[in-house]
Order: structure tokens, then sequence, then C-alpha cells
């Protein structure tokens, strides 16, 4: 049954190219890091980020901020990309993506090759001085908090933070860009649970949903094509029936 809707999806996808793809924690689960909210594994069983990972907490406390939140982020800095990451840097090279939206922090979409990346929750490469607002490689954040510097600080005397989107925080500019690319294309939705706006704005816009997420979603009714399974399976499988179509009909056109 499942191999006739990844059948169904894969011409879907081929057929109405190129995509926007929204992605969520889910798609690194498989390259070993947790996501937020699947019961048992997800990150705030144990913590309550809206506290941990603010900007009330990051101004206010600072050294709770780095003492607990900065090394939950940092915890995952050497994983590796996973074939869904894999099979999405592939696809825009070949035309079938536009862009990724990615609300992760963790740069494996890059890593993996993708090159049009809208991080709408930031990254970890870098950090900047929230006084003269001067950039600092990760690293060398991470070595002054080895060093005992908590909260770290700039040669102005200001603290660095890092360049992530903590809770309180407005959203980057980047997100004003994937609203306006989610009007035009179609949205295909991996790993996410749509439960956190605004990036869950995107699927109401978008003229085709297709969506591959291990649990539900608010949207699934809305989605064109919906497929309950593990992201790198899910997508390297749809990947091995794109490559067939795309040799017969190398222009899509019928
Ligand atoms: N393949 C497909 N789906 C998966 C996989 C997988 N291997 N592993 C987990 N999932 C699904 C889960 O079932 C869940 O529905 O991915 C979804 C992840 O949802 P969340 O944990 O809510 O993550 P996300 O949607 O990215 O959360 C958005 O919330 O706390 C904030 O800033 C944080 O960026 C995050 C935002």
């Amino acid at each position: 049954m499942l191999g006739k809707i990844i059948e169904e999806t894969a011409r879907f996808i081929w057929e109405k190219r190129p995509w926007l793809v929204l992605t969520g924690a889910g798609v690194s689960t498989e390259s070993g890091i947790p996501d937020f909210r699947s019961p048992g594994s997800g990150l705030w069983e144990n913590y309550d980020p809206m506290e941990i990972l603010s900007t009330r907490i990051l101004w206010h406390k600072p050294q709770i901020f780095y003492q607990v939140g900065f090394p939950i982020l940092m915890g995952f800095k050497n994983a590796q990309p996973n074939p869904a990451h894999q099979v999405l840097a592939l696809w825009e090279q070949k035309g079938i993506v536009k862009a990724v939206v990615t609300q992760n922090i963790d740069s494996l979409h890059f890593k993996a090759g993708s090159r049009r990346v809208l991080e709408i929750h930031g990254h970890l490469r870098t950090g900047h001085c929230q006084s003269c607002r001067q950039t600092y490689p990760i690293e060398v954040i991470e070595e002054k908090v080895k060093q005992k510097d908590i909260p770290p600080h700039c040669s102005c005397g200001g603290i660095i933070r890092p360049d992530v989107v903590l809770f309180g925080d407005m959203l980057p500019p980047s997100f004003t860009e994937a609203e306006k690319l989610s009007h035009q294309f179609p949205l295909l939705v991996v790993g996410s649970s749509l439960q956190v706006s605004p990036a869950n704005f995107l699927p109401a816009h978008a003229p085709f949903l297709v969506i591959v997420n291990l649990s539900s979603t608010p949207f699934d009714a809305r989605a064109d094509y919906l497929i309950r399974g593990k992201a790198g399976e899910v997508l390297t499988r749809i990947n091995e029936i794109i490559e067939k179509l795309s040799l017969k009909d190398p222009n899509g056109d019928g």
C-alpha cells in the first residue's frame, strides 16, 4: 500500500516541480539529533525551551543560558547529513527543489550540498556581540565558554550570543523570502510537526502540498499526498522512482 502512495507521490513531485521544501527536526533524527516533540525522545521532554532558550534568560541570566541551553545546542555539532538531506541536495541540482526552508540550526542541509537554504531559526556557525554586533565564529565562542568566560564577552565588553533565533526573538528576513516563495511553489514538508508558527503558515499558502512525517500534523487533511514514514527511507525511495521518470521523460512533458 505504502509502495503505491510512494510511486504516486514521486510522479506528483516530478510533474509539479520545482518545489519549496520545509524541513523540521524530523529530517535530522536519522543523523542522531533528537527532535523536540516526539514522545519519549523529544528534547522538550527534559527541558522547557521557552525558558532555557529564550531572550529573557539570555539577557537576565546569561550564565544559565551558557551553562544549560548552549551545551544542548552545541551537543550535535558533529552530526552528519543523512540520506534525506542528500536527496534534497541532489534535487536542487536537478531543478526539482527551488529552495529549502529549515527550522533546524544544525547546518546539515549545507553539509549535504544544498545551496539555497533559508534558515528561519538561524544557525550555529557564528555568533555576534549584542552591543557592537561584531561577528565571531562559533568555535571562538565555545572556547570562551570553555575558559569560563561566561557569558562570553566581546573586546568591547558586550555579551556575545549565537546566531540562533531564541524564543522572544524576531524572525530573520529569510522568513519573508520563505513566505514569498510559499505562494509561488508547491510545498514539500519533511519531518515537522507543523505546530510552531510562523513556519506553519507556509503550508496554508502553498498551491500543492506533500507531507512526509512520522506522526500526524494539523495540515494532514489538506495534503495532496501524505506519507507516514522515515524521511531518509521515504525520500530515497521517491528518488529512485524519480530517477526512472527523469530518464524516460527528461522534460516531464508527458
Ligand atoms: N522521519 C520523518 N519524520 C520524523 C522523523 C523521521 N525520521 N523523526 C521524527 N519525525 C517527526 C516527528 O513525528 C514530529 O512530528 O518530525 C516531527 C518533528 O516535530 P518537532 O519535534 O515539533 O520539530 P519541528 O517541527 O522542527 O519544531 C519546530 O519548534 O521548539 C521549536 O525551535 C524549535 O525549530 C523547532 C520548532
